[in-house]
This record gives C-alpha cells, sequence and structure tokens, in this order.
C-alpha cells in the first residue's frame, strides 16, 4: 500500500479529527516555540532578505496549523520592534509560507482558517504584515517539493517519523502473512522481535531521513535553517518499554478483537506501521553522514508518555 497516497491525520472538526485530538502535538509545539525564535533571529541577522521562504512540513489541519508560523512572525516582529524599525522600511518586505503534507490532507480546513489568520497578523502587528502570502504544496517531503534555493526557514513538528513505507522485509499480504510473518501480532519493533525486524526499520529511516535532507539541501539557501521535532527514544535499544509501548498496546487490543473472532489474525500479522523513533546518535549520525547541514542542537523533552528529541 503506498503510505504517501493513504496517509492522512482525520479531517474536519468532529469528535475524532486531528483537529480536536492534538493537544499533545501543541504542547510540543510550544516547547519548540523558542527555539524556533532562535532560529529566525539568526536567518535574520545574517541574511538580507527581500522575500522571505518559510516551509512547515507536516503541517495537518487544525489549531497547530499556523502555530508555527505566527511563532516565526512574532520572532520577526519582536525583532523590528526592539530595532525600532518599520516592516517596510527594511530589507525583508515579504513572506512566502508553503504549508505542506500528504495529498489527501484537509487542505480546504486551512484555507477556510486563513482570513481570520491574516486579519490577526494585521491587527496585532500591523499593516506590514499584510506581505505574508500562504500557500499548500502537497506531496512527501521524503522527495523534492520546492525550487531549489527559495527556502530560509524549514519547519516540521511530529512528522518526519513518519516512513515513506512499511520495510519491505515485513511487507506482507495477509495471505502470504497467514504462515510466514515475521512480526506475529505485532505492528512495530517490540520486545520480542527478531534482530531483522529491528534492522529493517532502522534502514528504511535512514534511507528516508537522508533523502529528506537531500532535498531540503537543494531547497534551502545559504544561511537558513531548519527546526525539526520529532517522535524519538531515549535509549539505543529500540525495544524498551518507551521505545514501542504504545504499539504493544495497540498490537494487543487488535489481537484481543482477534481473539474475539471480529478481526482476522492474518491482517493484523500483515499490517505494520510506517513509523520510526530514532534516538539521538542516529540522527546525529545521518546528519553527518549526509554532510549537507551542520546540527546546532540536539534535544530531549519528555512529553507525558514518551520522549520528543530535537
Ligand atoms: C501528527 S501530524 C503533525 C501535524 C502538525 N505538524 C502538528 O504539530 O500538529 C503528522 C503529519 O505529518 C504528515 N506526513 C506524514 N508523512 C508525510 C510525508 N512523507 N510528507 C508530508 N507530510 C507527511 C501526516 O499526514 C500528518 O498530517
Amino acid at each position: 500500500m503506498e503510505v504517501n497516497r493513504i496517509l492522512h491525520m482525520n479531517k474536519g472538526d468532529g469528535k475524532t479529527s486531528y483537529s480536536q485530538n492534538s493537544q499533545v502535538q501543541g504542547k510540543i509545539l510550544s516547547v519548540a516555540k523558542p527555539i524556533i525564535h532562535e532560529a529566525v533571529l539568526e536567518i535574520l541577522s545574517s541574511n538580507n532578505i527581500e522575500s522571505m521562504g518559510i516551509a512547515d512540513l507536516g503541517c495537518s489541519s487544525g489549531p497547530n496549523t499556523l502555530l508555527p508560523i505566527s511563532y516565526i512572525m512574532n520572532a520577526i516582529h519582536a525583532k523590528r520592534s526592539s530595532l525600532g524599525l518599520q516592516l517596510s522600511s527594511s530589507s525583508t518586505t515579504e513572506f512566502r509560507v508553503y504549508l505542506n503534507d500528504l495529498f489527501s490532507n484537509d487542505f480546504n480546513a486551512i484555507f477556510m482558517s486563513l482570513p481570520a489568520f491574516y486579519n490577526n497578523l494585521k491587527q496585532e502587528k500591523g499593516p506590514e504584515f499584510e506581505s505574508v502570502f500562504v500557500s499548500a504544496v502537497p506531496g512527501s517531503f521524503h522527495g523534492r517539493l520546492f525550487p531549489a534555493k527559495t527556502l530560509h526557514f524549514v519547519h516540521s513538528s511530529c512528522s518526519i517519523h513518519w516512513l515513506s513505507r512499511v520495510p519491505p522485509a515485513l511487507s506482507n499480504t495477509p495471505a502470504e502473512a497467514a504462515g510466514t510473518a515475521m512480526n506475529k501480532g505485532k505492528i512495530y519493533i517490540s520486545k520480542t522481535s527478531p534482530e531483522c525486524i529491528l534492522d529493517a526499520y532502522s534502514l528504511q529511516f535512514h534511507e528516508d531521513f537522508s533523502s529528506f535532507l537531500k532535498s531540503r539541501a537543494e531547497e534551502v539557501v545559504g544561511g537558513g535553517r531548519m527546526v525539526l521535532s520529532l517522535i524519538g527514544r531515549p535509549s539505543s535499544d529500540p525495544t524498551t518499554r518507551e521505545s514501542c509501548d504504545q504499539w504493544e498496546l495497540l498490537a494487543h487490543a487488535l489481537m484481543t478483537l482477534v481473539s474475539e473472532g471480529l478481526i482476522e489474525e492474518g491482517k493484523v500479522d500483515a499490517f505494520n506501521i510506517p513509523y520510526y523513533a530514532p534516538c539521538a546518535e542516529e540522527l546525529k549520525l545521518e546528519v553527518q553522514k549526509e554532510g549537507s547541514f551542520v546540527m546546532d542542537r540536539v534535544e530531549a523533552f519528555e512529553i507525558d508518555r514518551g520522549c520528543w528529541w530535537w
């Protein structure tokens, strides 16, 4: 199954929508706020920008979608105010904001929220912030999304732990899985997973993260910055409780449905989640190996159940 075509958060703003169930992701954004602020100031201090390109990758839809853009505009406004400058008299005159997600994301809901967003910007920060142009860019961040050298700032929150596909070594149809499933009764790495499953997931993440970095390296201008937050794990061992507990619980729930005859066992055996939570060392190594970016900092934050790495 093609992940890029089917993966999306629940649309709209009903009870089970992402919009109404993304408070934890909202908390993560607020932890990243000072880091975003700092990165924007660094861009402004080292570049003379007439048209600033800003991208949020894996934006989804709901109350979090425009938050990072507000944080960025706050940082720019604060900087301008501290210098006693009007935006119109500065070298930064317009902002190209690109919101990216996969094809079936609820972009319509985002568009509906734009008039209020534009109004708030103008009312809170003045008419200089009229030159903010938001557009949507559907597609996968594992490949190229933007023309070369057009972005100054790339942000992504809670998204790049999603893989481009289930590792091929684990992809089975329900019929194949019936006799041969390697990850029987599980949907991700678990305490009982054989080594080959750990390796397959790790390899897929490295492949995907490397493509992500290569693509951004083409798109980001010299002196540009990225702030990426994603789910990580605290230790190098991917089978610890903190690393795989949530998927163990879900697998357990699915196997309970199997035992009650509500779903077929082969379907659970054939299902594996296209997700990987790396440890900090893996991230650092991949950034070094790919070689296009220098990593300023990696920080871990624990939010409720789980660890989140920057
Ligand atoms: C948990 S949501 C996070 C949304 C938002 N950034 C937030 O903080 O609330 C993860 C988003 O990443 C998107 N995503 C996953 N893989 C992607 C890919 N390869 N390219 C673009 N977006 C992707 C999903 O569709 C989803 O909307």
